[in-house]
């Protein structure tokens, strides 16, 4: 069984044929950060018709790659949500479209489910029931992983994402949109100890994250101290730190409160070195294993939506005629797998 999954949810493009014997058989990106560095950040109506006009040929790309045609494509998957409502109803347009011409079941697939899964395109896969923190640019999330589908929702972010806090706290460092990883770099060089910013939460019971008080440490910072280069790498070192201390000590926590022993750590700030270091020094002490994505399918990319949507196939869970974007979207109301809808 083959799918073909699509990706557009927020910048960029991602389009992959995943086949359930074979693995992963091809996937294209196409990113929109160019576009967007002018602006600072993602400017929605310009993603919307970025994506309009890549998708179908990376659908082809994709197709031509993987050595298949439209007849090898079993039922077509994409991002319904959440994200930007124009970026993803074009995804949903274009895949419903594309199932509804070519005969074929599509499939709405949940963003942070494909983030989530996306360990599982790796050889070595976590089993369930695990713990995961799924860290991206639009969330914060940290989940019980009964199954597919079967998630309880621990604790979130009650403000800025993780990933969004890195890009606004690099914005005001002067550094280029997307500035997460850019500030990850400049934290290399900067010191551990000149500066100390708060770890937000972490001296209250529960599992939530707050992380826009950051950004304001890192402002005050700025104003008092100047933005030399030195002072500039000193702050993103404190700001890194602090942000990675508290996913930290909120992961201790969630892995002592479930006794789980398995950690899956995705989203686009999953690609952080600092975070994965400090991560595996936790799991070392608690006995438990941590799981990744590759690097480049901590981003965004069709490889996890191909790969959720093989999974939500075999279940049956597939999309009524409708084209339905769903820019906001709780993770804890989807379906199990276990629920399986017999087809007619
Ligand atoms: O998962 P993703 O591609 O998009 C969303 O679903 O939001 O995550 C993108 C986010 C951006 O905020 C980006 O700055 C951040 O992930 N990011 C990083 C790193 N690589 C990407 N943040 C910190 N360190 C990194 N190495
Ligand atoms: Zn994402």
């Amino acid at each position: 069984m083959r799918i073909l999954g699509i990706e557009t949810s927020c910048d960029e493009t991602g389009i992959a044929i995943y086949d359930d014997k074979c693995g992963l058989l091809s996937h294209q990106l196409y990113s929109q950060v160019a576009l967007h560095a002018d602006y600072g950040g993602v400017v929605p109506e310009l993603a919307s018709r970025d994506h309009v006009r890549k998708t179908i040929h990376l659908v082809k790309a994709a197709l031509a790659s993987a050595n298949s045609s439209k007849n090898d494509i079993d039922a077509i998957a994409f991002t319904a949500g959440p994200g930007l409502v124009g970026a993803l109803l074009v995804g949903a347009c274009i895949g419903r479209s594309l199932a509804f011409a070519w005969g074929k079941p599509a499939i709405a697939v949940h963003h942070m489910e494909g983030h989530l899964l996306a360990p599982m395109l790796e050889n070595e896969k976590p089993e369930f029931p695990f713990l995961a923190l799924l860290v991206s640019g639009g969330h914060t999330l940290m989940v019980r992983v009964e199954n597919i589908g079967e998630y309880t929702l621990l604790g979130e972010s009650i403000d800025d994402a993780a990933g969004e806090a890195f890009d606004k706290t690099a914005k005001l460092l002067g550094l280029e949109y997307p500035g997460g990883p850019r500030l990850a770099k400049l934290a290399e060089k900067g010191s551990a100890e000149r500066f100390i910013f708060p770890r937000p939460m972490t001296n209250k019971p529960g599992l939530d994250f707050s992380f826009s008080g950051l950004k304001t440490a890192a402002a005050v910072t700025i104003a008092r101290e100047g933005n030399d280069q030195q002072t500039q790498a000193d702050i993103a070192r404190a700001f890194q730190d602090a942000v990675i201390d508290t996913i930290a000590i909120k992961c201790k926590r969630a892995l002592k409160q479930t006794g789980l022993k398995t950690l899956v750590v995705a989203g686009g700030v999953s690609a952080n070195k600092s975070l994965r270091d400090q991560l595996a020094k936790l799991m070392k002490k608690s006995g438990g294993k941590a799981f990744y994505p590759r690097n480049e399918f901590c981003t965004d990319n069709g490889a996890m939506i191909a790969y959720a949507g093989m999974q939500r196939f075999k279940a049956g869970h597939f999309e009524p005629l409708a084209i339905k974007a769903r820019p906001r979207w709780p993770l804890d109301t989807l379906a199990s797998i276990t629920n399986r809808v017999i087809c007619p």
